[in-house]
């Protein structure tokens, strides 16, 4: 068995609210290999954002430990976490968070002058490179509000991928798109996920991960071997559903 590139066990996060205490995650135990291309499924407020922020290193668990790439960053130090995070994960929103007021190729090598990776003189040959990969070099001199939702997207994916990290983590990052743009999001991570990069992506669409191979559901707290199974059977279902309007060409695959 290969070693697993993301190792959760019994992972709980309390928040303390003026309610009382609020248990979010109540003992979640995953294994993600590298390659990986999962997602977590759950409604909102069950507990995702948290989840993803844990994972980041963003935020502290109650208990319960994470490694990520063989680094146990369950009680790394902030400081050293924060340039791990910028060499190792790419991270994806659902409001994309581009700069407003840099143009998409400096949006793009922003993490490269953050993490310091590549020589200066390489970025921005790099970034154009990374916006080809997506189509949209021809873009690189606007700012973002000058492009669509989708295309906004796929500079936070470029973005994302400035350092070339292991990990991309996505915390909705569908969330704010058409459906068409939505499922080119998903073929571009579907891609990555095949040359190597493990990507986990959090939604609530459910009709986005039927394509997706790893599927964890959150529910109440937990990842469990039933919820698994629940969320496998239904998977099995929406293929059919998705087989059969492809078959009577209610879709039809696009490129954007
Ligand atoms: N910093 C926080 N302090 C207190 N409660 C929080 C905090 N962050 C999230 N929550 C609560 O934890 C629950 C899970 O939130 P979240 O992880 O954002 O869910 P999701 O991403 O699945 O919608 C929600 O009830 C939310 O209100
Ligand atoms: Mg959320």
């Amino acid at each position: 068995m290969t070693e697993s590139f993301i190792h959760v066990k019994d992972l709980v996060k309390t928040y303390d609210t003026p309610a009382g205490p609020l248990n979010v995650l109540r003992g979640i135990n995953l294994d993600i290999h590298k390659g990986d291309f999962a997602t977590l499924i759950g409604p909102s407020g069950s507990g995702k954002s948290t989840f993803l922020n844990m994972l980041t290193g963003v935020d502290k668990p109650s208990s319960g430990e994470i490694e990520v790439g063989g680094v146990g960053i369950t009680h790394a130090a902030q400081r050293k976490l924060t340039k791990w995070r910028a060499r190792n994960i790419g991270i994806v929103f659902q409001f994309f968070q581009l700069l407003p007021t840099l143009t998409v190729v400096e949006n793009v090598m922003a993490p490269m002058d953050f993490a310091n990776v590549w020589k200066p003189k390489e970025r921005r040959s790099r970034a154009l490179e990374l916006l080809d990969r997506f189509g949209i070099a021809d873009q690189a001199d606007k700012t973002p509000d000058m492009l669509s939702g989708g295309q906004q997207q796929r500079v936070a994916i470029a973005r994302a991928l400035a350092n070339n990290p292991p990990l991309i983590v996505g915390d909705e990052p569908t969330g704010n798109l058409d459906r068409m743009s939505a499922t080119n999001v998903f073929n571009f991570f579907s891609e990555l996920a095949e040359q190597g990069t493990t990507i986990i992506i959090v939604t609530h669409d459910r009709e986005i991960v039927q394509n997706v191979p790893k599927l964890f559901e959150l529910v109440d707290g937990t990842i469990g071997q039933t919820t698994l199974t629940a969320a496998a059977a239904r998977r099995t279902q929406e293929l059919k559903t998705l087989r059969t309007r492809f078959a009577t060409g209610e879709f039809k695959s696009t490129r954007l």
